[in-house]
């Protein structure tokens, strides 16, 4: 594992995570996307859960307060992430979420002999680990047979965002996730980072996908905030039921965003 690698992904979240919160409250898109994601793993009974990559804790607590029978896990490499997530934690006196600092590398040591019949990532840490076949293995021998990982990943094609980069004049921004390394969302700050296919995602395991839906195919994705003013609320409603209808077709690989649900 590589140990400074991840101390700068930490580095760039304990910055991140000073405006990480007023960011998401402004942004309709990604309050509609985490409302999806949540009734993903919602549909599922559970009483073990893990999250990876959890930040400001936004899911975290939310399902532990809705599954109090539940215990709730969750590692995160940034330590400014793990204190807003802890102070969450002690206000709502969640007794049981149980958070600590760490990659996928480190559940087994932070949480031993515990094993999860949810694991579920929101919004991104699983395009920056090592190694996704390394993460991935971890995250099987952490899984109840028969238990549900619920991971969303930044994508690969975002076809429609190639198109509004190359109109943009912007090249180099269109084709930035198909290179070895994708710098990240942020134009000023550099986070080295993986974007994959749905093929190598499922490669990544040996466990069967059972669900995989993309988000803002047509739906202009969360940063085209220009984009998103100049639309008409209606005109918004209907791309985003569009992209409902196409999200689990060839189409929907084509999206800013994907989901994939794994069954041990
Ligand atoms: C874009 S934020 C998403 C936070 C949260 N899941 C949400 O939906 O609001 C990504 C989070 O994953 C964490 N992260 C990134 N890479 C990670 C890794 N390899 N292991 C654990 N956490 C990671 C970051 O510190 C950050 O808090």
């Amino acid at each position: 594992m590589s140990e400074q690698y991840y101390e700068e992904v930490g580095a760039y979240y304990d910055k991140d995570a000073v405006d990480f919160e007023r960011r998401y409250w402004q942004n309709d898109a990604l309050q509609r996307i985490r409302q999806s994601f949540r009734e993903h793993v919602r549909q599922h009974e559970f009483s073990c859960m893990l999250e990876v990559g959890f930040g400001p804790g936004f899911d975290l607590t939310h399902f532990a307060q809705t599954h109090p029978q539940s215990e709730v896990y969750g590692v995160d490499i940034s330590a400014e992430m793990v204190r807003i997530a802890q102070g969450k934690i002690d206000e709502g006196t969640l007794a049981n979420a149980h958070v600590a600092q760490g990659s996928v590398e480190d559940i087994e040591s932070r949480f031993s002999e515990v094993r999860y019949d949810m694991i579920y990532v929101f919004f991104g840490a699983l395009n920056t680990v090592d190694d996704l076949g390394l993460a991935m293995k971890e995250l099987e021998k952490l899984l109840l047979p028969g238990g549900r990982m619920v991971l969303t990943f930044v994508n690969k094609w975002y076809v429609g965002g190639m198109v509004i980069e190359l109109l943009k004049g912007k090249p180099k921004w269109a084709f930035a996730r198909l290179k070895k390394v994708w710098g990240g969302y942020s134009p000023t700050q550099f986070l080295a980072s993986k974007c994959y296919t749905t093929g190598e995602v499922k490669r990544s395991t040996t466990l069967s996908c059972v669900d995989q839906r993309g988000y803002s195919i047509l739906f202009p994705a969360w940063y085209y905030h220009k984009i998103h003013k100049l639309l008409p609320r209606k005109v918004r409603m209907l791309l985003w039921h569009w992209d409902h209808s196409l999200s689990r077709t060839t189409v929907g690989t084509l999206g800013e965003y994907m989901l994939y649900e794994f069954r041990k």
